[in-house]
């Protein structure tokens, strides 16, 4: 045994069940994590300002290079969004890689305001039916929680293992605030989906829900920008977190949101929408769009599928937004193509993508 090996086999024996993750770029933010922990899950919940956004290996946002060290993948990341060459190269998903032993790893951290997680306990004070079988759902919190614009976490009810994850539509707390003492979520109805089923069987108003969160960076690049928000249905959540963030912040952003509907009976949170639109008048803009609209009805506003509204007449400086896109994956997919086409730098489109299960 080498000298360099006897050392590791010493500080491996000296952190038994840990595992030392260092970080080649910068290795005074190297950090420990429990040996078959999810990698992400492990750095975010101690706070390092590790880059995710999904946690469940869609987004890409948390690639890693590995330069040494045993992982177990917990997806084929063949079949991820890693490209053929960065699999070559050595990358990983973070959040989908269970730490084995100790890790050298290249990744960029900080930067990213990543507050810790953590679990809180809550009562429903708001259960409202809205139009499009969603729901209103307001929690009034045990404890305050800080969350960024655009962020989500996961909610179960008490008692069970179900989770799922909603993204938060008030603007965050001020950063001199303890946290949030009440926050909301848009709850789609997903059909045989656990909580969504649990959720719309009846009023519940007074019952006790768990939180945990926040994940995610949707909201935290360029906030001096003009931007681009593309919401499908609940979708709508993060990005009106995000835009009221941001024309608050800023003083001079410009903000578009185009909100893709299936009809116009869909409608919801026009009450929201229209109060930030009467607050900056001249620096919010929205484009409703309906997918599947009845031909003779009353809509005025555009119909087809939201790409359609993503044009040159649309108005916008396609190449110096950035945009916000949160909806189901193909949308979102489709969404990124378009406004690539356009002349949208990738690295200036922040997605979220709701994937049709729970976990
Ligand atoms: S792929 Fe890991 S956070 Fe999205």
């Amino acid at each position: 045994m080498s000298s360099n090996q006897a050392a590791v086999v010493a500080d491996e024996a000296a952190r038994p069940g840990r595992c030392r993750i260092t970080v080649e770029s910068d290795r005074a933010a190297s950090f420990d994590v429990g040996r078959n922990e999810l990698l992400l899950l492990s750095a975010i919940a101690q706070g390092v300002e590790y880059p995710h956004n999904c946690r469940v290996g869609t987004c890409g946002r948390c690639k890693t290079r590995l330069i040494s060290g045993r992982i177990s993948p917990m997806v084929d990341f063949a079949l991820s969004p890693l490209s053929n060459q960065e699999l070559k190269d050595g990358y990983i998903l973070a959040c989908q890689a269970k730490v084995r032993g100790d890790l050298v790893i290249d990744v960029k951290l900080g930067g990213t305001s990543v507050l810790p997680v953590r679990t809180v306990s809550s009562r429903v004070v708001r259960w409202e039916r809205l139009p499009g079988e969603v729901i209103d759902l307001r929690l009034k919190l045990d404890e305050p929680l800080r969350f960024n614009a655009g962020q989500y976490c996961t909610i179960a009810e008490s008692g069970s293992f179900v989770r799922r994850s909603y993204s938060f539509y008030d603007a965050p707390p001020a950063a001199d605030s303890e946290g949030a003492q009440e926050v909301g979520f848009l709850v789609k109805r997903l059909p045989g989906g656990q909580f969504s089923e649990w959720l719309f069987e009846r009023d519940r108003v007074g019952t006790k829900v768990w939180l945990e969160g926040p994940f995610g960076m949707m909201g935290v690049a360029d906030h001096d920008r003009d931007g681009l928000c593309v919401a499908g249905g609940t979708g709508l959540a993060p990005i009106l977190s995000i835009v009221a963030d941001r024309l608050q912040r800023s003083t001079g952003a410009r903000f578009t949101i185009v909100f893709g509907l299936r009809t116009s009976r869909d409608v919801f949170a026009n009450e929201a929408l229209q109060q930030l639109l009467a607050r900056y008048p001249e620096r919010l803009r929205l484009v409703t769009i309906l997918s599947h609209e009845p031909a003779g009805s009353s809509w005025q506003g555009p119909r087809g599928l939201i790409t359609a509204a993503l044009d040159a007449q649309l108005g916008v400086d396609y190449r110096d937004v950035t945009a916000f896109v949160c909806g189901s994956l193909p949308m979102v997919e489709a969404v990124e193509k378009t406004l690539q086409r356009l002349g949208l730098p990738p690295e200036r489109i922040h997605a979220d993508k709701f994937l049709p299960t729970g976990y």
